[in-house]
């Protein structure tokens, strides 16, 4: 009876509602995120679009792991705004349409699942819209570094100073440096340029940092997949307290991983019969093309390099280029290297085969190659990469830049060097293995990432 009387007394778990931005490199740290908070009592309503979410079932259903809801996680979902053979690619259209077709659906959740916090990507701010009309209160989350949180506030004075217009151009090429102990990038770098497909879906996203930067002081907190001992100086300059909870980690538990495709775990054995310090891993993430010329140097490259090589290419990585080349490469390098789909890509980099990793620099990646104390070769292709490139290679020394020819051509021959140079640069790898055992340190019982992950558990606790 006493039992069953502290039973029917134990409060309720708090509910919160995470909202990513549906993109795969948004969906995966904040699910990671989500795990942490069921760890910490919370239930969790993830919420994706329509479209992402018949991804994530497939994939689950694809792999023999990823089963893909539970363990104190609700999956729901709503449309994104988009025809059925709309281009989600195109960040600017997509950023138009969320709104209007999600905040209606998000409402009635959040006031029939009685939510009082939603923890909301930084690129689905127009959520704090809710704030007055819903009565919930909201913690911002950026998946990209805090340094290109403080470069998007610095978006209208960059306007005034004539740098760039309204929808992203260029008018003067300057070198942006926030803070010496910041990266620094080119105008021309700067991260949203790529992202909208025409001047017109640029000029949205540009006007929407614009508005809400000015609506983020309405949020709580920032919180950060990063770590204070390297971007102390970024997260001073944000306008409301920030947290940094980073590296964040692949959940332990297999429900609910948000995987858009199925992961590949044959690498794994195949890892195991490498020798230690040898594989070079290669992986540009969820969103980045290849057209047949430069996916051909880079085949070509790797082979040329002459070391083993595990290659990740999406089914939707190869522009133009068919399942019959794919098939013909992997039997030309059959015992020399290993192409897969989709990689279970913390798992490898984690892997003491492997000895440096080849990436497009996404924040995600970056985070995981730092965990794992891995060396980077860097090719940045858009978005926040170039800034995250110069954290690497200029401000930690735990990369080098890969350069392309006068065409813009990535060669096999600059592949084959780069790979050598970096592989026989102990320094580089002191450094990384050096930055490995502060992020190690950071997450750790009373590291600073893990005393900022207490100081949100205890934040979204708050009625
Ligand atoms: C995008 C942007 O490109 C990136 O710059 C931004 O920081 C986040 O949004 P994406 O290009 O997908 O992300 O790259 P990244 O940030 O590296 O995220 C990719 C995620 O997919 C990582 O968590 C990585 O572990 C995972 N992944 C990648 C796999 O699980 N398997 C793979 O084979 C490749």
């Amino acid at each position: 009876l006493r039992l069953a009387a502290s039973m029917a007394a134990s409060p309720p778990r708090p509910r919160v509602m995470v909202l990513p931005f549906p993109a795969q490199g948004h969906v995966m740290p904040l699910m990671e995120l989500s795990h942490r908070l069921v760890d910490h009592g919370f239930e969790v309503v993830f919420v994706n679009t329509d479209f992402n979410h018949a991804r994530i079932l497939a994939a689950g259903e694809a792999g023999e792991t990823a089963i893909p809801a539970g363990g104190g996680i609700d999956l729901v979902s709503f449309p994104d705004g988009m025809g059925p053979d709309g281009d989600r690619t195109d960040i600017g259209k997509l950023l138009e349409g969320l709104p209007a077709a999600m905040l209606g659906g998000l409402e009635e959740t959040i006031r029939s699942k009685k939510i009082r916090w939603v923890v909301a990507d930084v690129s689905m701010s127009f959520v704090l819209e809710l704030v007055p009309t819903a009565g919930v209160r909201v913690a911002l989350f950026s998946t990209f570094s805090a340094a290109i949180f403080a470069l998007r506030l610095h978006v209208p004075k960059m306007i005034e100073d004539g740098i760039i217009d309204e929808t992203g151009s260029v008018k003067r090429n300057e070198r942006i440096h926030l803070n010496p102990k910041m990266p620094a990038i080119d105008a021309t770098e700067l991260p949203w340029f790529s992202l909208g497909k025409s001047s017109e879906s640029r000029r949205t996203m540009i006007q929407s940092l614009i508005k809400n930067s000015k609506a983020f002081r309405l949020a709580e907190t920032i919180v950060c997949n990063t770590f204070r001992e390297i971007e102390s100086a970024a997260l001073a300059l944000l306008p409301i307290p920030a947290l940094a909870i980073g590296p964040l980690e692949a959940p332990k538990s297999t429900l609910a991983t948000g995987h858009f495709w199925a992961e590949d775990e044959t690498c794994l054995p195949w890892l195991d019969a490498q020798a230690p310090g040898s594989v070079v891993y290669v992986a540009f993430g969820s969103l980045t093309v290849f057209d047949a010329e430069r996916l051909q140097e880079l085949a070509d490259g790797l082979v040329l390099a002459g070391r083993p090589f595990l290659w990740v290419v999406r089914p939707n990585f190869a522009d133009g280029v068919g399942e019959g080349w794919l098939d013909a490469f992997r039997r030309r390098v059959a015992g020399e290297g290993l192409v897969i789909g989709w990689a279970p890509q913390q798992r490898v980099l984690a892997h003491p085969s492997v000895a440096c990793f080849v990436s497009h620099c996404g924040w995600n990646s970056t985070m995981e190659g730092v965990r794992h104390g891995v060396p980077f070769l860097c090719w940045p292709y858009f978005a926040d990469q170039f800034l995250n490139q110069s954290y690497i290679c200029d401000l930690w020394g735990t990369g080098l830049r890969i350069s392309a020819d006068e065409r813009g051509i990535i060669t096999k021959e600059e592949i084959r060097g780069k790979v050598a140079r970096l592989l026989g640069d102990e320094e580089i790898k002191a450094r990384a293995l050096s930055l490995k055992r502060a992020a190690c340190a950071s997450v750790a019982d009373g590291g600073s990432s893990h005393q900022d992950l207490v100081k949100l558990v205890n934040l979204l606790k708050e009625d």
